[in-house]
């Protein structure tokens, strides 16, 4: 499955194939969505096939759930599983206190509905998504289309008194038109360089109208799978 490989996909790829050892017979699971979270997806979709494991998928983006499909995993809602064993899935940064950055796919919010819904979350990273402190990947925002221009002002008027040593936000383009969220909603990504208070941001980013959810998973994770290019796996 995995052929020649670069090294960021061999990272990626070792990372999600010793996670899945942690999925059991009979688990219900949150699937992630991003590069890393489809090895994972294809890895799940062997053992189902080739190994006859019965598990159950929930997908946290379409395309997540159509790459399930194709490998063969069962696909069922959040609502029919209501509540997870596990959920494995990618971030885009992680910290030593297992904070994350999400949302550099898109699916940020079903991804935090999901992961917060598993009884344990685990992300699979390459060794480059290893930060001393959260911020220097763009921390996207999801935000209903109404009057975005008036909510991406009120957050970056709101960064003015927090610990942060950027506040530009810039919307997310799909070519010439927003980004659009499987929710229908825009992204915008807000450019802050460092982090210095990752819980405070997040709660107040959350209380700014318009905004739906933000990318900074706190105290959500609870193990990471660090993936490097030659191969070495840590737990
Ligand atoms: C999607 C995500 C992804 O998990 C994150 O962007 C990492 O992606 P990749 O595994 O492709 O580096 O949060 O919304």
């Amino acid at each position: 499955m995995s052929g020649e490989l670069s090294p960021i996909d061999k990272a990626k790829f070792v990372a999600a194939k010793r996670a899945v050892d942690f999925v059991e017979d009979g688990m219900r699971v949150g699937l992630g969505t991003g590069s890393t979270a489809a090895w994972m997806v294809r890895c799940l979709g062997e053992l189902v096939r080739e190994d006859g494991m019965q598990i159950k998928g929930v997908p946290t983006s379409t395309r997540t759930a159509e790459l399930a499909r194709q490998v063969g995993i069962e696909v069922i809602s959040l609502d029919e599983a209501k509540w997870l064993d596990l959920t494995i899935d990618g971030a885009d940064e992680f910290d030593a206190n297992l904070n994350l950055i999400k949302g550099g796919g898109g699916a940020l919010l079903q991804e935090k509905i999901v992961a917060t819904a598993s009884d344990q979350m685990i992300v699979i990273a390459d060794v480059a998504k290893e930060v001393a402190q959260l911020g220097a990947f763009p921390l996207p925002v999801e935000v209903i289309p109404f009057g975005w221009q008036t909510s991406k002002a009120l957050i970056e008027e709101t960064l003015i008194n927090l610990d942060v040593l950027g506040r530009d936000t810039t919307l997310r383009m799909n070519g010439d038109a927003p980004f659009v969220t499987d929710e229908g909603n825009y992204l915008l990504d807000m450019h802050l360089s460092r982090i210095g208070n990752v819980r405070q941001l997040a709660l107040v980013i959350n209380q700014i109208p318009g905004v739906v959810e933000n990318g900074l998973f706190i105290d959500i994770c609870d193990v990471v799978v660090i993936g490097h290019g030659d191969g070495k796996v840590e737990v």
